[in-house]
């Protein structure tokens, strides 16, 4: 049987090296901090308690991620790893088995960590690197057992040669590791608490000690500067475009795909380079997202067509509709079946029936748009009075004349007309043709004032430069 489990995730460094005024740990990666990846690995090997460490004024820390069910354990003085586990040991009991976990290593897998929790004595995750610059040395004995880590700082030459290090997580149990934490020194060249200490005191009391290796090195990264962050946002972000493709969602380009949330998909769906996807999203079959397009907590059903550079927020796009290229969707948008809206058209808080259009140039809010109705180009729901919003009704078979302005509230009856240029103030009747745009009238030999002394209708000679030689620009 499992021990209960007791994680501690280290996160009191101020990562001096991001040289940014957030705590390291809530740097952003895929979207969200560093330390919730940590938490949501934490909390899915199934624990019966989680820790974090954060250091003095890390407040802000806690706040952000109020939500989890965790215990918050202050470090006020940064005095080394040993130390930080010395914090939040007292609330462990000692039948508990506990797994150290870093703020700043958010790749590493539960499949990586399981063995490590369901294992005995101390189990530390180790991995072999090109470059073990900067990290704790795994020191074996003759016959091959581990019997120290020993830091970059306090190695000999010989020990700066092993090429196996330690990614800093390990595991174990918590009588014993209170023990070696409490006779532990900070007599060592960083003058620190070395939690890898515990390793040869493991050794000394006869614990048994088990080096196990990842996989894949990459979920060991740590996070010290904006470089490893990107390089660690890459990763992430190529596993999980694999993990997609594996799962059958054709992304074009996957090096070129970005996702910051989750995504559900049916069949034949097909994500060209350069999209986003944030929050959730959820997407039917056979859709298909075109270049540069950002989606944000949607859902896309059967058969929809997102050209390119469309931006659409909180918004639900029925089977079959066409949206884009260049359009902005926001929260609140309703699509119907077939509906289409087209390129610099802005959608909010706005329901278009069942093949309803909006191609070019519009913008609907706070506005319901009945089955089939055709808003022409350059239409405007004028719906803000400068205090409060209103609504705009549109009918089914509806046409809006181009460059109309509906100014709301106000409704438009099935199958009416609105004339072109129609600023519209009150309700257009169904079945019937309403227009309010002052005639057209000229007046006959007006002159415009830069065409002063010429005469007759403009020809090419317009274009060139006046005959006395002085430039136009
Ligand atoms: C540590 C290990 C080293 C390992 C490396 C892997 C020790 C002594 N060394 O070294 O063997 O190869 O990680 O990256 O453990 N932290 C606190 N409080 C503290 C000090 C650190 O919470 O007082 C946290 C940091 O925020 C960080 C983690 O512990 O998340 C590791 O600390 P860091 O200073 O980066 O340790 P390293 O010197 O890299
Ligand atoms: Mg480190």
């Amino acid at each position: 049987m499992r021990a209960p489990v007791a994680v501690v995730i280290l996160a009191a460094g101020k990562g001096t090296r991001m040289r940014s005024a957030q705590p390291k740990v809530l740097q952003p990666l895929a979207g969200r901090s560093l330390l919730s990846h940590v938490l949501d690995t934490a909390l899915a090997l199934g624990p019966e308690q989680v820790h974090v460490v954060y250091g003095h004024g890390g407040q802000e820390v806690a706040a952000a991620h109020a939500d989890y069910p965790v215990h918050w354990v202050e470090q006020p003085e940064q005095l080394g790893t040993g130390h930080a586990v010395a914090c939040a040991l007292p609330q462990i009991p000692d039948d508990h088995r506990v797994l150290v976990l870093y703020g700043d290593v958010p790749l590493v897998t539960p499949a990586t960590l399981e063995p490590l929790v369901d294992g005995h004595g101390l189990e530390l995750l180790a991995a072999r690197v090109p470059d073990s610059t900067g990290y704790g040395r795994v020191i074996r004995d003759a016959a091959g057992g581990v019997v120290a880590i020993v830091e970059e700082k306090d190695a000999d030459p010989g020990q700066r040669g092993v090429d196996e290090i330690n990614t800093g997580l390990m595991a174990a149990p918590a009588a014993d590791l209170r023990r070696w934490m409490a006779a532990l020194s900070a007599d060592n060249a960083q003058g620190e608490y070395y939690l890898t200490d515990a390793v040869a005191a493991a050794v000394a009391d006869g614990v048994p000690v088990l080096a196990r290796f990842t996989a894949d090195p990459g979920e060991a990264s740590g996070i010290n500067d904006l470089v490893q962050l990107a390089e660690v946002e890459q990763a992430y972000q190529r596993r999980e475009a694999r993990r997609l493709l594996r799962g059958g969602l054709r992304l074009v380009a996957p090096e070129r795909f970005t996702l910051r949330g989750q995504v559900r998909f049916g069949t034949d769906c097909a994500i060209d380079p350069d999209c986003t996807l944030e929050g959730e999203v959820a997407l039917g079959d056979n859709v298909h997202i075109a270049q540069g397009t950002v989606l944000r907590d949607c859902v896309v059903e059967d058969g929809a067509r997102l050209g390119p550079y469309t931006v659409i927020e909180q918004a639900r796009i029925g089977p079959g509709c066409r949206i884009g290229p260049f359009a902005h969707l926001r929260p609140g948008t309703v699509l119907e079946e077939g509906a289409r809206v087209g390129n610099f058209v802005e959608t909010k808080a706005a329901r278009l029936g069942p093949g309803a259009k909006a191609n070019h140039l519009t913008y609907v809010g706070d506005a319901e748009v009945g089955a089939r109705a055709n808003l022409g180009a350059g239409t405007i729901t004028c719906n803000y009075d400068g205090a409060r919003k209103h609504r705009t009704r549109i009918g089914d078979d509806a046409f809006i004349g181009s460059g109309s302005q509906l100014v709301a509230p106000v409704q438009v009856g099935d199958r009416a007309t609105i004339g072109a240029g129609t600023t519209l103030t009150s309700d257009a009747p169904a079945d019937a043709l309403t227009v309010a745009r002052s005639r057209a009238r000229t007046i006959p030999g007006w002159q415009h004032p830069g065409l002063t002394g010429r005469r007759g209708p403009p020809d090419d000679s317009d274009a060139t430069p006046a005959s006395d030689g002085a430039k136009e620009e």
